[in-house]
């Protein structure tokens, strides 16, 4: 087999947040693919960056009260310990504030302006009078055109679902400053797709050249259009610089114009390249020049395909370099069947998991047995996490030389009986190499962890079969035991060395313990011999226990306030405080501790959860209250909280709510939490609260 050389890439993540599981669906990905063509032998480099510029890390900077450079080298230090915590193996992890990095966005930028495809344009945009700087749409709200509903995104309304653009927003703010944007002109670059060159490129390069995702194809020719006449460009050209202040790279001969993030972040990938090829004393533009042979291939999830299959092709086409081989998409990583939610404490960060004592393969293996090669979302079920974890790893496939190992190392010196291994069984899982590969090689990692499962059980049963713990009670079967535990063993090195790309760490683990070198694909046919004794077993993985994932949940619930995750706000002002009262006013609100008996969903309604509660009235109240999207039902039930127990009652679709149960929320929109409040121990039902 000729080797191939393949570079790999992930999405290179903002500076300005954490890692969290969604993200870590790509990399876990991207990695598995990567171990798999390491163990083949092929030439694969895998390589990562910080994706650092633009204005919300600039902003970002700003409020903390720090240079964006200290910010992204503080960002830098904790993904690349998320990235190795998680076993994400990549050959370089760089940033795109780099050396490297200017001169490739430089040398592209010049490459197509020689080519006759950067066009300088005036344009209007909105300005902060007060901050002085151009304003990015998700920098501006205002009332929604439509509804009137205050405090909306200048591209869309969250109440009414309206769609606009933000000078449609009615008395529009500054989100940084507060004050009314202005317009105002200043020259802009633009990249021109719109060019009949890059058009057809484009036709060609989504719909004949690259084999696509069939999604990603479709979606291509949606946004191209189709072209019936032959003669129009339907794209627009794209505006790659933005004004001063901005954190990023100067544009050449454009005093206070930088490149837009959008241009050196795909560029980072090449940087990120560069400079380990530089480390190695690679070719690099064996590699990444026009005409080069080998394989290029970037994982993204679904949200920035356009950025990888229209806008990096097109640079790379016409500044002289190769386009990619193919770009890999993901969908999007849901918990639960819903959308991660710092409410719900879903919104796992990879540090949080680790800090709660979880094992990274755990997550690795879960993501392996769900992912499949298209753009469809994936769910995190978190049950179903624990069951499939325990099941799979330590039932089935750990199972199998915990129930064999030591009859080996006790009765025969650890040695195997290598004539033994010509066994039908030992046969099978050896063919299965070709299957399980053409599946990790198609990124069809789910059907090549259900393939291995399957070979698990087939052991298992053959264990099961001859009873080694029965055989050892019997001398006279000594010979069968040694056999019996021999094939086990080299089954459950095949195993291992299939599920390697998966469990790098645990493989290792096994590989010493067999007394094997690092197992490589080729490894197959390399049975265990007798010269290398099995060392004594030792306990390889724990099961997941239940109680941590709800201590996860609770750790990703409690980071909320004022943590990084609520941190990227350019706003943090509180909701006004109201108009005044007296205390006589106060006393007319009639404050209970409450205890809620029981609680549960309502059935046709998104928002409301039923509470029974007891003020210790010798009757229980029924109350609904709008919290069902941040609590769970089974979460408070037992829980002491404070309701108001004179309000009116009040007749709703669903019946009579009788009083209201206080809980915590902001104005902001941007956090939708609610917290609802809980007396200190020691309160009982019933206690009025003044
Ligand atoms: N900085 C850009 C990428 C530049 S690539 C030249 C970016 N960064 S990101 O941090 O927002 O996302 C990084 C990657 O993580 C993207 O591919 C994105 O699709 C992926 N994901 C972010 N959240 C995700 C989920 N909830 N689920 C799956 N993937 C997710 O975009
Ligand atoms: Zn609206």
């Amino acid at each position: 087999m000729n080797p191939r050389r393949i570079l790999v890439t992930s999405a290179l993540p903002y500076a300005n947040g954490q890692i969290h599981i969604g993200h870590l669906l790509e990399y876990i990905q991207t990695d598995i693919w990567v171990r798999f063509q390491r163990m083949r032998g092929h030439e694969i480099y895998y390589v990562g960056a910080d994706d650092t510029h633009g204005t919300p890390i600039m902003l970002r900077a700003e409020k903390e009260g720090i240079t964006p450079k200290q910010l992204i080298d503080r960002v830098w230090t904790e993904h690349k310990t998320d990235f190795d915590n998680f076993l994400v193996s990549f050959d370089n992890y760089y940033t795109t504030d780099s050396e490297e990095s200017r001169l490739l966005s430089e040398d592209i930028y010049a490459r197509l302006q020689a080519a006759g495809l950067i066009e300088k344009r005036a344009i209007e945009q909105a300005y902060d009078p007060v901050k002085e700087m151009f304003l990015p749409d998700r920098f501006i709200k205002g009332e929604c055109p439509k509804c009137g509903t205050k405090d909306q995104y200048g591209d869309s309304c969250e109440n009414c679902g309206a769609t606009y653009s933000p000078t449609n927003l009615k008395n529009p703010f500054s989100v940084i400053s507060g004050a009314t944007p202005i317009r105002k002109t200043s020259d802009h670059y633009f990249f021109k797709l719109s060019d009949p060159r890059c058009e057809s490129f484009l036709r060609d390069w989504t719909q004949v050249s690259t084999p696509l995702q069939p999604e990603a194809r479709n979606k291509m020719r949606e946004w191209l259009g189709e072209d019936k006449d032959g003669d129009g460009p339907k794209l627009s050209d794209w505006d790659i610089s933005r004004d001063a202040p901005y954190f990023g790279f100067e544009i050449p001969g454009a005093p206070g114009k930088y490149f837009y993030v959008w241009l050196d972040a795909p560029v980072g990938y090449y940087a990120s390249f560069k400079n380990l090829c530089q480390r190695l004393g690679l070719d690099m533009d064996a590699w990444v020049k026009a005409g080069s042979t080998a394989e290029q291939y970037h994982f993204i999830g679904k949200d920035i395909l356009y950025f990888h299959t229209l806008f990096w092709p097109a640079m790379l086409q016409f500044s002289g370099y190769r386009t990619p081989t193919n770009v890999f998409t993901h969908g999007f990583l849901t918990v639960d069947g819903e959308k991660m939610s710092k409410s719900r404490g879903t919104f796992i960060t990879a540090k949080s998991y680790i800090d709660t004592g979880l094992n990274p393969e755990w997550l690795r293996y879960y993501f392996a047995a769900r992912l499949n090669a298209s753009m469809e979302d994936l769910d995190l079920g978190l049950d179903d996490f624990v069951a499939r974890v325990n099941s799979d790893l330590v039932g089935k496939y750990l199972n199998i030389t915990s129930r064999c190992a030591g009859f080996l190392v006790k009765t025969f010196g650890g040695k195997v009986d290598e004539a033994a291994l010509a066994d039908p069984l030992v046969e099978r899982l050896r063919d299965a190499a070709g299957e399980i590969a053409a599946f990790y090689e198609a990124r069809e990692f789910g059907r090549a962890m259900r393939v291995v499962m399957e070979l698990c059980d087939a052991v298992n049963a053959y264990i099961a079969q001859e009873q080694p713990w029965t055989l050892a009670k019997q001398p006279e079967q000594a010979a069968k035991l040694h056999a019996v535990c021999s094939i086990a063993l080299e089954s459950f090195r095949l195993l291992t060395q299939y599920l390697k790309p998966v469990l790098p760490k645990l493989a290792g683990q096994v590989e010493a313990f067999l007394g094997v070198a690092p197992l490589a694909w080729a490894d197959t046919c390399k049975p265990l011999s007798a010269a290398q004794p099995v060392s004594p077993y030792s306990h390889l993985m724990t099961r997941i226990d239940a109680k941590r994932i709800e201590a996860l949940l609770t750790a990703n619930r409690e980071s909320l306030p004022g943590g990084e995750a609520a941190g990227a706000d350019a706003t943090a002002a509180i909701e006004p405080i109201a108009q005044e009262i007296t205390i006589d006013d106060f006393a007319k609100i009639d404050l209970r501790v409450a205890k809620i008996v029981d609680c549960k969903k309502v059935e046709g309604s998104t928002k409301l959860l039923q509470l029974t509660l007891d003020l210790g009235e010798g009757r229980t109240r029924n109350v609904f209250s709008g919290i069902s999207s941040a609590y769970a039902p089974e979460q408070l039930v037992g829980k002491l909280t404070v309701m108001v127990a004179n309000l009116a009652p009040r007749k709703m679709k669903f019946g009579f709510s009788e009083g209201m149960v206080l809980a915590a929320s902001s104005a902001d929109d941007k956090d939708p939490g609610l917290y609802i409040l809980e007396p200190h121990a020691g309160a009982k039902p019933g206690m009025r609260v003044r």
